[in-house]
């Protein structure tokens, strides 16, 4: 088994360094999954999925506010958010005083969404990458096959060591059995900074997200 690394966060637990996603896993098979889960214990962090600060009728301060009674009241053990811009992050945390222990956010080379992960970073709140290869956008990448090549590993296996490297939360999907294998052999190389600067380079900025745009996001499920 493979020792992850544990980052700290700013209510004083921990979070491993690389998990698993389950975007697009089926709902009802993801509704049995988190039943049980629950069934087994309390949440171990709860996160606000997007503000939508253009959605009439929510607040996403007033959210954060609600969420911060379930860690006073014990049903989450600790709270954060996903998709916060800096006026986001700033706003909820000038109205409750507390800071998300978490921000998940669109991170990858071709989107390094470095301005909201410094405003992380400064704060002390841990960032989670979500679409960390971008949904296998960047494994066909020249740089990232040279590096790859380089190294004997696989172009996942570098942009994913490129996260844990930059200090980052990753956590790739996958269904595919021997990729779920592949994903969490990142722990016996490094990168040299030659590497990770020429990956940091592939950022093509707002070009690069794949998601929306948080500060326009607004659709909410029926
Ligand atoms: N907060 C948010 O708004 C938000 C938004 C999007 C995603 N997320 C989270 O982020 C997690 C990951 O993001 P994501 O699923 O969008 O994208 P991702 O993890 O960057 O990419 C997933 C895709 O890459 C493939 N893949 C995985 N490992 C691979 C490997 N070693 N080699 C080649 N292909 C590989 C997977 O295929 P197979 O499954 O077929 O193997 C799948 O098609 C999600 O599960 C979700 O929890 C959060």
């Amino acid at each position: 088994m493979t020792a992850v690394p544990q980052i700290r966060m700013n209510d004083d637990r921990t979070i491993p360094q690389l998990g698993f996603g389950v975007f697009q896993i089926p709902p009802a098979e993801t509704a049995k999954a988190v039943r049980q889960a629950l069934d087994l214990g309390h949440v171990d962090l709860f996160l606000m999925h997007w503000p939508l600060p253009t959605v009439e009728g929510t607040d996403y301060a007033e959210t954060w506010r609600t969420m911060i009674e379930f860690v006073k009241d014990g049903r989450a053990r600790s709270i954060g958010v996903s998709n916060f811009q800096v006026p986001h992050l700033q706003r909820a945390i000038a109205e409750t005083g507390v800071v998300p222990a978490v921000n998940q956010i669109e991170v990858h080379p071709y989107f390094t969404n470095e301005e909201v992960r410094a405003y992380d970073r400064e704060n002390g709140i841990a960032t989670e990458a979500w679409s960390p290869i971008a949904q296998g956008a960047v494994l066909g990448d020249e740089v990232v096959q040279r590096i790859a090549q380089s190294l004997d590993k696989s172009p996942a296996q570098v942009v994913l060591r490129w996260h844990v490297q930059r200090g980052d939360v990753v956590f790739p999907k996958s269904v595919t059995p021997s990729r779920m294998k592949e994903n969490f052999e990142i722990f016996d190389f490094e990168l040299d900074a030659d590497a990770m600067s020429d990956l940091s380079h592939l950022n093509r900025g707002e070009r690069g997200r794949t998601g929306p745009n948080p500060d326009e996001f607004d659709y909410l499920p029926a």
